[in-house]
């Protein structure tokens, strides 16, 4: 073939956010003055050498047009086919990516809306590592905390070692036609795309970025990014 492979962003916005306690799904939380997810989009249609992005939304959706109405245009792709699971969900916009004609040699980095404090800068050191490597990676930070096994009691049972323990975060950068039969061979326990990677048996490269790039994932987190994007 000796074509120049593509790359695609896949954006999953199909959860609920149970764990905000937000009152609607935490993508569409107003931060700095935007829905959440409007700066996660920014950072990605910022990035030189993606394709297209293309956002899943849950087949529900109804808020996104209105919440979002800067992501338009021809790189710009929304499909509302979520899943139960963020695997499903990642699993069904890839399908909509070779639906809408990208190849199995092409890359597709995955990156979790609610990360809406990423730079497009991180993203292109990611390509620009895994760009010639064998299976991909993912951006991820080297755990700076003391870890503890908890018991059901909120008890510590015992303290993990955390040399060489690594966060993973996104984007997740892998082919689009090794993570879809990776996903495809179950998504049981599967939060992120690199352990489905490993589950073949592959060992994606780690590579590494500011906590900056969080997950808004608690209440308290979303005091937290607004106050780091309306310093920027
Ligand atoms: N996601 C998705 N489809 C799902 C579940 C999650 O597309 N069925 C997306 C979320 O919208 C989010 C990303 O995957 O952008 C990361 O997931 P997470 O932070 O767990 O978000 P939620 O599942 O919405 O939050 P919670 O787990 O607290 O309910
Ligand atoms: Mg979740």
């Amino acid at each position: 073939m000796g074509l120049e492979p593509r790359c695609y962003a896949l954006v999953p916005a199909a959860g609920v956010g149970a764990r905000s306690g937000a009152d609607r799904p935490k993508q569409y939380v107003n931060l700095a003055g935007r829905a959440m997810m409007a700066h996660t989009l920014d950072a990605l249609a910022a990035v030189p050498g993606l394709d297209a992005t293309l956002v899943v939304l849950s087949p529900e959706d109804d808020q996104f047009e209105a919440a979002v109405p800067g992501f338009a245009g021809e790189r710009a792709w929304v499909a509302r086919c979520g899943g139960a699971t963020r695997a499903e969900s990642v699993a069904n916009g890839l399908i909509e990516l070779l639906a809408r004609g990208a190849q199995p040699h092409d890359w597709v980095l995955v990156h979790d809306a609610a990360r809406c404090l990423l730079r497009p800068e991180w993203v292109s050191r990611l390509i620009a590592a895994c760009a010639d490597d064998e299976v991909g990676g993912l951006l991820a930070l080297p755990v700076a905390d003391t870890l503890k096994d908890a018991t059901a009691a909120g008890r510590v049972a015992a303290t993990v070692d955390r040399r060489g323990k690594w966060a993973a975060q996104t984007p997740q950068m892998f082919r689009l036609g090794l993570l879809k039969p990776a996903l495809a061979a179950g998504t049981e326990g599967v939060t992120d795309e690199a352990s489905a990677i490993e589950a073949l048996g592959h060992q994606p490269l780690l590579v590494e970025s500011p906590m900056e790039n969080f997950k808004v994932t608690w209440p308290a987190d979303f005091a937290l990014a607004e106050r780091l994007l309306n310093s920027r």
